[in-house]
């Protein structure tokens, strides 16, 4: 069996994961600030030493699979800390356990948001500064851009490292799941009332199936963490009905 660590794991996308993995035998350590096996808060830096610690511990060193799912998206620089920070430092955190397995895999959820408007200072901010400016920026940002300016984020860092000898010299496929709207209890608010449903469906259009159920999402980061996936890496796949193709246009 492998063992996977998932974080998130207590709900949602996370959870439907987490359920997915194990019916299908592997091993998953769920990390969450939630009740599941590892708690910590991966807003803060402690958090994300005690995540990785208690990730260590139950695996021995060695991690086959990891998929940084947790995130928030409320319009604060929060934001930034958990869906950025938070995911950037259990992966590079658990790096050498993944790079000591025979078949290692990670992935990390993004979002159709990451491609709408950004807050330019606080995305350079998470590339090439420290979590407190970055967080010091996104304070003085308009809040409604600081989730996809976290999610931009996350797919440009992921792009950068895959290719890097951390990762793809350590045989490490790195990519993200990016999807549209997900009934899950994040957007559960945004279906009650009619005027804020019909924005987010302005802002992403899915003429294909409507909006996804987490185990559609579940089952395609299986595949993208599964031992069949050798050769795709640095990759935002957009699993959202067709928004991004939409919004984009054909240009690739
Ligand atoms: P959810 O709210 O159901 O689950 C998120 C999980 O992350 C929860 O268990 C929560 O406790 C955990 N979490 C939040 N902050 C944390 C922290 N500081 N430390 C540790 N754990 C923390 O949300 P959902 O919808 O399952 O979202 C999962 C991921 O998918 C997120 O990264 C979200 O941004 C992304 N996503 C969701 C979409 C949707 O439509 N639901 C669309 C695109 C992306």
């Amino acid at each position: 069996a492998r063992t996977i660590a998932v974080s998130g794991a207590a709900s949602g996308i996370g959870r439907a994961l987490a359920d997915l993995l194990r019916a299908n035998g592997d091993r998953v350590i769920g990390v969450d600030r939630e009740e599941t096996d590892v708690r910590a808060d991966l807003a803060a830096s402690e958090g994300r030493a005690e995540a990785v610690r208690g990730v260590l511990e139950r695996c021995g060193g060695v991690l086959d699979g990891l998929v940084a799912c947790a995130g928030i998206s409320a319009p604060e620089p929060l934001t930034i800390r958990v869906n950025f920070y938070g995911a950037v430092g259990l992966l590079e955190g658990l790096r050498p356990a993944l790079a000591a397995a025979p078949a290692p895999r990670a992935a990390v959820v993004g979002s159709i948001s990451g491609t709408q408007p950004v807050d330019r200072a606080v995305v350079a901010a998470c590339l090439e500064g420290t979590e407190e400016e970055a967080v010091r920026l996104a304070g003085e940002a308009r809040g409604g851009t600081l989730y996809p300016s976290s999610k931009s984020a996350l797919a440009r860092w992921l792009r950068a490292a895959a290719v890097t000898p951390a990762w793809a010299g350590a045989g490490i496929p790195l990519n993200a799941i990016a999807p549209g709207v997900v009934r899950t209890p994040m957007t559960a608010p945004l279906f009650e009332d009619e005027a804020t449903r019909k924005s987010m469906d302005d802002a992403v259009p899915m003429p294909l199936n409507g909006y996804a159920g987490p185990e559609v999402v579940a089952e395609a980061l299986r595949w993208l963490i599964g031992p069949a996936n050798s050769h795709i890496t640095g990759q935002v796949v957009y699993l959202d009905g067709g928004a991004e193709a939409m919004r984009r246009g054909p240009e690739v």
